[in-house]
């Protein structure tokens, strides 16, 4: 039979399209399905990558065949996440990750989610108390209020304790650990981390203090007297099925330090973005406030009510369509293999990118208009929508994240005017999420 050419992005002899995706990974995405289609293939450096843009592609590849596109974290030798993450739940695979799926499973599930509903409240309250006492006309960074909002619900509801007192540095941290990740996967020329360039050290530092962050937290658990039924006692009690034995403190770290940081950068870019979208569309805004008005009165909404807020999840829905904060997903092809008549090879990298997907013209109408209606209607858009990614690794703390960014964008709308200090359009910078460039400086004012 014979297969189909994918399109390969002209580049350099030597380093193939290194520069142009070193530049800016998110915007070389983007020109590459524009100028080439919704499959291409591309090269950085030694390492060949074909990029998925197209609904039907991305269920061919992650549902019908996720056993030929596997993650691609090896244990022996760690690239991007993993670096971080270790072999948590986001990067393992095999029966490992089945089993701690399986076990972690429970504390996700919507019948358990709204016990944490008062630990979230309690975050959202704090963050109003605390705008108040700025007074009106403050000026804040969105972006880092969210993030310290959202680390301070992942850490309450998880883990029951908070890390608030050493926000910058753990924000720094992640901020620099992301890049470097994200780096290590765009260029196999990265030097190894035992190399002491001022970034491998500048990356050592960084996950040096997310560890003694995460230790500290363990520890501090293991000596309390008091019991908790959190995500965190759960791992310390949990015994293998088979030989009895608890889980590694190595393995108690790395799902520990995967739900802190998977849990709490992607709320805090959902909650920023759909800040910044709603403070320059006043008429979605006021169409959000009139719902907000009718069902709620200015009390904070439980879990009944959250179920009404049917425009708020629309809101919600589209600012995630418009700026998905996992902006792609990344395979390794496990051997070689073929989609409709495309030819993939064993070894390569397959991107597929969620942010592409979401502003698809075949499927989206006017794909860069902000437009919360689209999702009021029964449509189903199955894989045309897909920021919680799709297949057996699909995210598994999607109902959770639903609550909180419903919960906290309805006490934030509620209570504070936001407005804009610049009138420009905020860049995308891409390191794994998708994050606002610069972050976002607004003023903020009370609502009477
Ligand atoms: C709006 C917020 C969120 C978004 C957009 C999001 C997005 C995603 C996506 C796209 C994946 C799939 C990754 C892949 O296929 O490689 C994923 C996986 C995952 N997410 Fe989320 N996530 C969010 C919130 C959360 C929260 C709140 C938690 C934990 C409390 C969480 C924990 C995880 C974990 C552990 C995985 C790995 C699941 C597995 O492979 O079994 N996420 N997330």
């Amino acid at each position: 039979m014979t297969t189909k050419t994918i399109p390969h992005v002209k580049g350099d002899f030597l380093l193939g399209n290194l520069r142009q995706y070193k530049a800016d990974p998110f915007q070389a995405l983007c020109d590459w399905q524009r100028d080439y289609g919704d499959l291409v293939s591309f090269r950085l450096a030694t390492r060949q990558f074909y990029l998925f843009s197209h609904p039907q592609l991305v269920e061919q590849a992650l549902v019908k065949q996720s056993h030929n596109f596997v993650k691609m974290y090896n244990p022996q030798k760690p690239t991007g996440l993993a670096l971080i993450l270790g072999q948590g739940l986001l990067t393992s695979q095999g029966d490992l990750w089945r089993r701690q799926r399986r076990l972690m499973q429970p504390v996700f599930q919507r019948s358990n989610l709204t016990s944490m509903l008062p630990q979230m409240v309690m975050a959202g309250n704090n963050l109003l108390h605390r705008w108040r006492q700025l007074g009106d006309g403050a000026h804040i960074n969105l972006a880092d209020e969210m993030m310290q909002l959202a680390l301070e619900v992942i850490t309450q509801t998880m883990f029951s304790t908070s890390v608030l007192d050493k926000i910058t540095e753990i924000a720094s941290a992640l901020e620099t650990g992301l890049k470097y990740a994200a780096k290590t996967v765009a260029n196999p020329l990265t030097p190894p981390l035992f190399i002491p360039t001022p970034a491998n050290r500048a990356f050592k530092h960084a996950s040096g203090l997310l560890d003694d962050v995460i230790y500290g937290m363990i520890d501090q658990r293991r000596t309390q007297s008091t019991a908790q039924h959190d995500l965190l006692t759960m791992l310390l009690n949990a015994r293998d099925d088979d030989s009895g034995k608890p889980m590694t403190d190595q393995q108690i770290r790395d799902e520990v330090i995967t739900i802190f940081t998977a849990g709490h950068e992607t709320t805090a870019n959902v909650l920023t973005w759909t800040l910044y979208l709603l403070a320059r569309h006043p008429a979605v805004l006021a169409k959000l406030r009139a719902e907000l008005h009718d069902r709620l009165q200015g009390n904070t909404p439980d879990a009944e009510a959250l179920q009404q807020l049917t425009y708020t999840r629309a809101v919600l829905s589209e600012a995630m369509r418009l700026r998905p904060p996992a902006g792609i997903l990344i395979r390794k092809v496990s051997r070689d293999t073929e989609i409709d008549g495309y030819a993939f090879k064993a070894g390569s990298l397959a991107i597929f990118s969620i942010y592409n997907i979401h502003h698809h013209p075949d499927y989206w109408q006017q794909p860069e208009q902000f437009d919360p209606e689209r999702f009021l209607t029964a449509e189903k858009r199955r894989f045309a929508y897909m920021p919680f990614g799709t297949g057996d690794r699909v995210c598994i703390g999607n109902h959770f994240a639903l609550l909180e960014t419903q919960l906290l964008l309805s006490m934030i709308v509620q209570h504070f005017d936001i407005q804009l200090v610049s009138t420009d359009e905020v860049e995308i910078e891409m390191a794994v999420t998708v994050r606002p460039k610069g972050g976002i400086p607004v003023r903020l004012n009370r609502r009477q």
